[in-house]
This record gives C-alpha cells, structure tokens and sequence, in this order.
C-alpha cells in the first residue's frame, strides 16, 4: 500500500497543532506527593541525596501537605520515622506514633486531601526488614501479616483514605481488607503495591526514611527484575484479595511492565512509583548543568502515563505543579 499525500509534519507545524493532537497529557490529578515525617525533630532536615527533599517534623509536613493541596495536588503519601525501631516494628501500628499522628493531622487540616498511607515496617524495624525475622533472618510471612493488620486498623482509624501496603508479603492485601472490614472501614481502599522490583533505585529513599536493611536485601519478597509475565501474577492475586488500585514500581525501568498490567488489566486505575532513584538522578544530572530538568521531568513523567499509569507518585509533584503548563 501506498499513500502518496500523508505527512506527518503537517500535525507538528506549530505548538497549538501539536497540542491538539497530543495523545498524553499530565494533570496535577494525577499526582500522588510523597512526604517523610520524623519523629523528635523541630526543625526540617534536608536529605543529602534528594535535593529538595526533607525529613520534616509533624507541624511543617502539615504546612507542606497545604502548600501541596493548594498548587492543585489531591493525594499525599506518608512515610513516618520514629525516634524508636525495634525487632516488631511497633511504632509502624502504635496509635500514637508518628505516622499514625501525621495522618490524623493532615486530613483533619485538609479533609478533602487523599492520605494515602504506605503500610510496611522497613522503616520501623531495628533490622530494616519489612517483617518479623525468624532466628535464621528470613522474614516470616503470616505473622508480619497479623502486623499489618493492626497497622491498616489504626491508619483507618487515623483518617487515612487508602492504605497502600508495600511489603510484598503474599496475602497482604487480603488480610489488611479483612480487617478494614471487620472494623467497619468498608470506604477505606487498598492500592496494592502489588508489582515492586527489588531495585537499586530505592537507595536515596531508604536514606530518607532510615530503612535500609540492616543485613542481606529485599530479594525474597521484592520481585527479580528479570521477570515481567509474573507481574501478571502478582495483580491478579491482588485483584482477588480486594485491591481496588494496582502499582509497578519502580517506573521508569518497567514501562514494558506498566504498559502489560493495563493492557490485562484495564478496569484497575494504576499507579507507578517514580521512585527516589529516578528523582536524584534527574537532580543530580541537572545540577551538573548536562541535563535540563525540567525539560527532562515531563517527558519522563510523560512517558509513565504514555506507558499506562493514571496516577504518578513522584517527588516532582510539587515542581510540575508549579511550573508546568503540561
Ligand atoms: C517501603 C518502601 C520503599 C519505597 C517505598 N516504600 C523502600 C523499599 O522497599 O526499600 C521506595 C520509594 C522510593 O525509592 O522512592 N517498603
């Protein structure tokens, strides 16, 4: 076949032409900011490898939340570092810890905000881990499930909107809908981690939110990058259990992986992490003068909604809103 009188310039000619027929647009709608809170501190604590990024005490992370809301963002995520970790992660479902604190006074300043709580005890634990260890160091699945039970229990009761566990621990989402529901919290939703790679991009958050592991990696419950079909797996086990939300994370290495759970799972609104990885490299790029931020970060995050996703949790949510006319 051959059409003699199709060109493809003819619908780059000017700014406006290409804006009309753009397939992909990023609204701050579909951003979810996240926010590090830390216990004990009076003053913000800037973090060396997320320029931009602070550890905030509880007062300023409500002004930041605020500031959030009013440049148009719906939804925040909360991570909470406590003053002290032990072997069962107590302070992750303590009612007066933290986290459960932050998001109690978020949504009570911003009732209309989305809090969206991340449910795991990496940053809660004296070893990093994302559950109980057994005495050999592996990490017990059943019982970290019973914690994170209470966990989403007292987020809930907190006033948090969706509880997002990251864990990867199998049945996750199943036991944290069973209690959300036994306690009444049929409106609470789940967004299921339910795709996260064991990746190398994490590093910059686990100095934000104090959780690296203490010893070994999160290979035994974090997917191996090298498999894409078994995400399929993970969500529809996920979608069994009740997730009303999926999520890959991280983004930008998995698009292949974004774009295979929409294309299966079309009625699920997805989520992709941009993780810290990707945000500190994009900063540090920059701030060498090799790269133009933010030239760079819309056509990255454009190209995560390209992928599939419909909702970007990224550290330039704040930026993007403030600057773009995307
Ligand atoms: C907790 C958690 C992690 C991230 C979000 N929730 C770290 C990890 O699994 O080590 C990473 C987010 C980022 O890198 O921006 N389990």
């Amino acid at each position: 076949m051959f059409f003699p009188n199709i060109r493809s310039r003819r619908l780059r000619v000017s700014k406006s032409t290409r804006d009309m027929v753009a397939e992909t647009s990023l609204s701050t709608n579909d951003f979810v900011y996240p926010i590090f809170i830390k216990e004990g501190i009076e003053k913000k604590i800037s973090i060396k490898s997320m320029p931009g990024i602070f550890q905030l005490p509880l007062k300023d992370a409500v002004k930041e939340a605020k500031e959030a809301y009013s440049l148009g963002i719906k939804s925040v995520i909360l991570f909470g570092i406590p003053q002290k970790k032990d072997e069962i992660g107590s302070q992750a479902y303590a009612e007066d810890g933290i986290i459960a604190k932050s998001i109690y006074e978020i949504k009570s300043a911003i009732p209309d905000m989305i809090v969206t709580a991340d449910a795991c005890l990496c940053e809660y634990t004296s070893h990093g881990h994302c559950g109980i260890l057994d005495k050999n160091g592996s990490v017990l699945n059943d019982p970290t499930l019973e914690l994170l039970e209470k966990e989403a229990y007292v987020y809930a009761k907190m006033g948090a909107d969706i509880i997002a566990p990251s864990g990867m621990m199998d049945g996750m989402v199943k036991a944290i809908r069973k209690s959300l529901d036994n306690n009444g919290y049929y409106e609470k939703a789940i967004m299921s981690y339910a795709v996260k790679y064991s990746s190398a991009f994490y590093g910059p958050f686990r100095d934000a939110a104090e959780s690296a592991p203490a010893f070994g990696d999160r290979k035994t419950y974090q997917m191996d990058f090298r498999n894409a079909k078994e995400a399929l797996k993970e969500c529809m086990l996920d979608i069994e259990e009740g997730a009303d939300y999926l999520m890959v994370k991280p983004a930008l290495s998995y698009l292949d992986v974004i774009r295979l759970v929409k294309d299966n799972f079309p009625y699920m609104p997805l989520a992709a992490y941009n993780v810290s990885g990707e945000y500190s490299m994009i900063k540090a790029a920059a701030k060498l003068g090799w790269i133009d931020e933010k030239a760079a970060v819309i056509e990255s995050l454009t190209s995560i909604k390209r992928a599939g996703a419909d909702i970007i949790i990224t550290y330039f949510a704040k930026d993007m809103a403030k600057t773009v006319e995307v």
